[in-house]
C-alpha cells in the first residue's frame, strides 16, 4: 500500500485518465475525493465523487473547505481535468480561447493556491499537473491547449520553489503524456490517431493506466527526492 491513509484530490476524476488515477490511489490505500465536473462513472468504496466546476474559484474554494473537514488535510492533488476547443489560429474564437485557459490553466491555479498552502503548512504534499506532450513540442490547431499545457510548466516549476520555501517537504512535478484513448481524442480523425502512433518508438498510443502508473509514484513517497520535474509519458515521441 504505497498510499496508505493518505488523502487525495483528483480533479476530472470521473471518466478518463483521472479515473484511472484515482482507482489506483484507492487500491493503494487512499481516501480520493475525485472532483468533477459529471458525476463519477463508477463506484468504489475509497472514491467519493463531488461535483466541481475547476474554473469557478469559489466553487474550488468550498470544495477545498469541505475536504479539510471531513479530512482534515490534503496530501496529495491531481491537477487533472481538462479540455480541449481546436481549430487553427486565423479561426480561433475568443470563446474557444477562453474556455480551454479557464479551465486548463486558471482552474490549476484556482485549487492549487487553497491547497498548496495547506501543504506547506503539514509540511507534506504532492502536486501532480497533467501536462502534454502538445505543451512541450506544440502542435498544429491547438494554440490555446499547448498554450495552457506549457503555461502549467511553469506553474510546476514555480510551486516547487513556492511551496517548499523554508525546505517544506511538499513537491510538485508534472507529467506530459502522450496521445491515450480517452474521450478527449473522440474529435480526432482515426488516420491522424494513427500517425500519432506511428510517430512513438513503441509504434502505438498510450493506455490511460500506463499514465496513472506514473502519477502514482510521483504521488508517493517513492518519489521523495523528485520536485519541479516533467516526466514524459509518451512512448518516445516527437510531434
Ligand atoms: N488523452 C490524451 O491523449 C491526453 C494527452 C495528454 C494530456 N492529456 C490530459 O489528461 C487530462 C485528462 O484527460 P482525459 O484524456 O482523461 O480526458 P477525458 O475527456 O476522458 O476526461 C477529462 C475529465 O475532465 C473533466 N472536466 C472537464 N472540464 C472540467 C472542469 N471545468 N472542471 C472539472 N472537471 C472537468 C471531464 O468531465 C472529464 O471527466 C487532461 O488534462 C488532458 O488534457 C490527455
Amino acid at each position: 500500500m504505497r498510499l496508505e491513509n493518505k488523502v487525495a484530490l483528483v480533479t476530472g476524476g470521473a471518466k478518463g485518465i483521472g479515473m484511472e488515477i484515482a482507482l489506483k490511489f484507492a487500491k493503494e490505500g487512499a481516501k480520493v475525493i475525485a472532483a468533477d465536473m459529471s458525476a463519477l462513472s463508477y463506484q468504489n468504496d475509497n472514491v467519493e465523487g463531488v461535483i466541481l466546476n475547476v474554473a469557478d474559484n469559489n466553487q474550488c474554494k468550498e470544495v477545498f473547505d469541505y475536504i479539510i473537514e471531513k479530512y482534515n488535510r490534503i496530501d496529495i492533488l491531481v491537477n487533472n481535468a481538462g479540455i480541449t476547443r481546436d481549430g487553427l489560429t486565423a479561426k480561433m474564437t475568443d470563446e474557444m480561447w477562453d474556455m480551454v485557459i479557464d479551465v486548463n490553466l486558471k482552474g490549476v491555479f484556482n485549487l492549487t493556491r487553497y491547497v498548496g498552502p495547506q501543504m506547506s503548512k503539514n509540511n507534506y504534499g504532492s502536486i501532480i499537473n497533467v501536462s502534454s506532450v502538445v505543451g512541450v513540442f506544440g502542435n498544429i490547431g491547438q494554440a490555446n491547449y499547448a498554450a495552457t499545457k506549457a503555461g502549467v510548466l511553469g506553474l510546476t516549476k514555480t510551486w516547487a520553489k513556492e511551496f517548499a520555501r523554508k525546505g517544506e517537504n511538499v513537491r510538485v512535478n508534472a507529467i506530459a503524456p502522450g496521445y491515450v484513448m480517452t474521450d478527449i481524442l473522440k474529435t480526432v480523425p482515426q488516420d491522424l490517431l494513427d500517425e500519432f502512433a506511428r510517430m512513438t518508438m513503441l509504434k502505438r498510443l498510450g493506455e490511460p493506466e500506463e499514465i496513472a502508473n506514473v502519477v502514482l509514484f510521483l504521488a508517493s513517497d517513492e518519489s521523495s527526492y523528485i520536485t519541479g520535474q516533467t516526466i514524459n509519458a509518451n512512448g518516445g515521441m516527437r510531434l
